[in-house]
């Protein structure tokens, strides 16, 4: 009922080269691209906002599929500027929310997707009410904020329970993402990979993402 995709995290390339490592991932066969927006606040880091995302589109295109992973302190803030400069898909945390209905709603009049994630520390249950309203969950396998950490595998649970719930909900995995960690994500249900360093880092991009997909779809 769901279908896998594979999203490189961005944030482990060289951020000066950002449109080019876009390129050069999409060329590699990537589904679409997670792109990690940190606002210094919400975790201990700072990437980029939407100045950047909008001149990232005007470099490659209107095709690749940007899913903006929101780690900001006040999502609502950024909804509107980021649909103007060419996001497809808005993914904000739980955590950061003061009301998720109101901020669905609101990612939908912009003409985005909504995806909605969870740190380790949050319970899956805490989404769930808003799960029936969403594209997508994201379950965290880091505590978000930098690239290139282990894969916590005790979120498994979160992952299996959801897709048991939502058969056709999509489920995206993000942090410690790699050949080492897929069959653990796939077997719980997930269907949307994002991974950094393990691929961005890879000498061989086009086999590590034709991998990642390849094992959830067994
Ligand atoms: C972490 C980010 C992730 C991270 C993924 O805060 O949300 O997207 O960059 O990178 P890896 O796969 O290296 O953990
Ligand atoms: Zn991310």
């Amino acid at each position: 009922a769901y279908t896998a995709k594979v999203g490189p995290s961005i944030l482990s390339t060289d951020l000066s080269q950002l449109a080019r490592e876009c390129e050069r991932m999409m060329e590699c066969g990537a589904d679409y691209l997670h792109l990690d927006v940190m606002d210094g606040h919400f975790v201990p880091n700072i990437t980029f906002g939407h100045p950047m995302v909008q001149c990232l589109r005007n470099a490659v295109g209107p095709h690749p599929f940007f899913d903006m992973h929101m780690m900001v302190s006040r999502p609502e803030q950024w909804v509107t500027p980021m649909a103007a400069a060419g996001a497809n898909q808005y993914t904000f945390h739980l955590e950061a929310s003061t009301n998720p209905g109101h901020l669905i709603r609101l990612i939908r009049e912009s003409g985005m997707k909504v995806g909605l994630a969870i740190k380790p520390g949050t319970t899956v249950e805490e989404l769930a009410p808003w799960a029936g309203q969403i594209d997508m969950a994201l379950v965290m396998t880091v505590e978000p904020g930098f690239g290139g950490q282990a894969f916590m595998e005790d979120m498994m649970p979160k992952v299996s329970w959801l897709r048991s719930q939502f058969p056709s909900l999509d489920i995206e995995v993000d942090g410690g993402v790699g050949p080492d960690s897929i069959h653990r994500c796939a077997e719980a249900g997930a269907n949307m990979i994002v991974s950094g360093s393990a691929l961005v880092s890879s000498d061989d991009p086009r086999s590590v993402i034709a991998l990642l997909r390849d094992v959830v779809l067994e």
